[in-house]
């Protein structure tokens, strides 16, 4: 009987070795700015509750309302599979009374994410990314320090094109004023039903339609930016005056509108240009409102999440990805079935002192052995046969140049050692 081959969900991105590595290296530059500003690692669940996105992302959104993987478990709960890690870091802030201690609470985190986009380059159904939150203090320095961090991680990927934009949702003042304005200039509009209905829950998502007709009749709409508090415009200049300071560039693009409705205050995105549509390369800003409406106290917080396949597309695009050929430090070849457990033995204990070892399985004849140590791109490679085991001693062979050496096998971990380290 022949069984039929199982495929990858749609819209999936999966990283197999070589280019795994290159994931890897991302994901690693992304989060060293991170922890060099004293952000902790928070693990969290990737599915949760429904309602902590519907309440905390917001329904107008087309991620809660159209792109979410959601399913009722055996308990008949409704679970999500988490779609952003803002709501998820929220919760466990909220659950574990960690806005109770010192503030604000500094945490990273990376992993996967689920949206049911229709996939494209760059978009995919299973995402990763690498995001921070600082919650609980209201600092337009700490604004600036977080879009720096994200700054420093593309930066560490060696790319130069990305475009930084800025702008501001104001206070919920602010916002008030400009959202009676814009709802008046919205009924001059011929909106159809669900296009009102959106309107209603938050007008702004109006901008970020990408329908032509709709953007030729919001070009005349009321801006936020010039709605904002004197609070909120002094806020906004701090933002802007420090990230001037650090040498850091950005536009501000007041028709900027984020897919999630938690934002308040400064919200940013990071954009490349060689990535097609799927440009954002990362994104966030600030959320005053998000965890009362999760049941907590009413604090601030910023973040953002910066898309860990799209910064790879473009570090690809930008020829930065150091070419990286997995090679470990020696490749042991045994011969014969004594030969074999020692060569085991031997290996654990050199990999136990970080001497990267690898053997040859299935035993191989010499010929064949020798031709995949050649292939793995181990720099030593030595043979263990019965010889070797009775006079204590192997040839150590540097794949480099093909020179041999001596080497007692009880003198093998220092020579190895000393080679390495040239
Ligand atoms: P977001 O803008 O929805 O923000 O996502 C952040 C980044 O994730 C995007 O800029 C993009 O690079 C990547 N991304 C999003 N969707 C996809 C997809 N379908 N395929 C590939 N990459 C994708 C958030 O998620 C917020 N939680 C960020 C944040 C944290 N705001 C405050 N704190």
């Amino acid at each position: 009987m022949k069984f039929e081959k199982i495929q990858a969900p749609k819209g999936v991105r999966e990283y197999l070795p070589p280019e795994s590595q290159s994931f890897e290296w991302v994901r690693e530059q992304l989060i060293v700015p991170a922890k060099n500003a004293g952000y902790q690692l928070m693990e969290l669940p990737v599915f949760e509750d429904t309602n902590l996105f519907s309440r905390g992302v917001g329904e107008s959104t087309d991620v809660v309302s159209k792109e979410m993987y959601t399913f009722e478990d055996r308990g008949g709960r409704s679970i999500t599979l988490r779609p952003e890690g803002t709501a998820g870091v929220m919760r466990a802030v909220i659950e574990q009374n960690l806005d109770r201690g010192q503030l604000p609470v500094k945490v990273w985190y990376s992993g996967q994410f689920f949206r049911a986009e229709r996939p494209q380059a760059g978009r995919y159904r299973q995402f990763y990314q690498v995001g921070i939150e600082a919650i609980g203090t209201e600092d337009p320095a700490l604004d600036a320090e977080v879009i720096a961090i994200a700054d420093r991680g593309f930066k560490n990927l060696g790319l130069k094109n990305y475009r930084l934009e800025i702008t501001s949702l104001g206070d919920a003042q602010s916002r008030a004023a400009h959202r009676v304005d814009l709802l008046s200039y919205i009924t001059t509009l011929d909106l159809d039903e669900a296009t009102a209905a959106r309107a209603q829950i938050n007008p702004l998502r109006l901008f970020d339609d990408k329908r032509p007709d709709m953007q030729a009749a919001m070009a005349k709409a009321p801006l936020l930016l010039d709605y904002l508090s004197p609070e909120s415009a002094a806020n906004f200049a701090a933002v802007q005056k420090y990230l001037t300071a650090m040498g850091i560039a950005f536009n501000i693009n007041p028709r900027m509108v984020r897919g999630l409705d938690y934002y308040t205050g400064t919200t940013f995105e990071f954009v490349h240009p060689d990535l097609g549509a799927q440009s954002g390369i990362g994104g966030g800003g600030r959320y005053d409102g998000l965890m009362e409406t999760l049941g907590g106290q009413s604090l601030s917080g910023i973040g953002f999440g910066l898309g860990v396949d799209r910064a790879l597309l473009a570090a690809i695009a930008e020829s930065t990805v150091p070419s990286q050929e997995f090679t470990s430090d020696l490749f042991i070849i045994p011969l014969g079935e004594g030969a074999k457990e020692q060569t085991l033995v031997m290996a654990s204990q050199l990999r136990s002192v970080g001497i990267q070892t690898e053997i040859a399985f299935g035993d191989r004849a010499l010929k064949g052995a020798m031709k995949a140590a050649d292939k793995s791109g181990a720099r030593f490679v030595i043979v263990l046969g019965e010889s070797e085991l009775k006079e204590g001693a192997v040839e150590l062979k540097r794949m480099s140049d093909g020179v041999t050496t001596s080497v007692k096998i009880d003198q093998l971990q220092e020579e190895l050692q000393r080679a390495l380290s040239l």
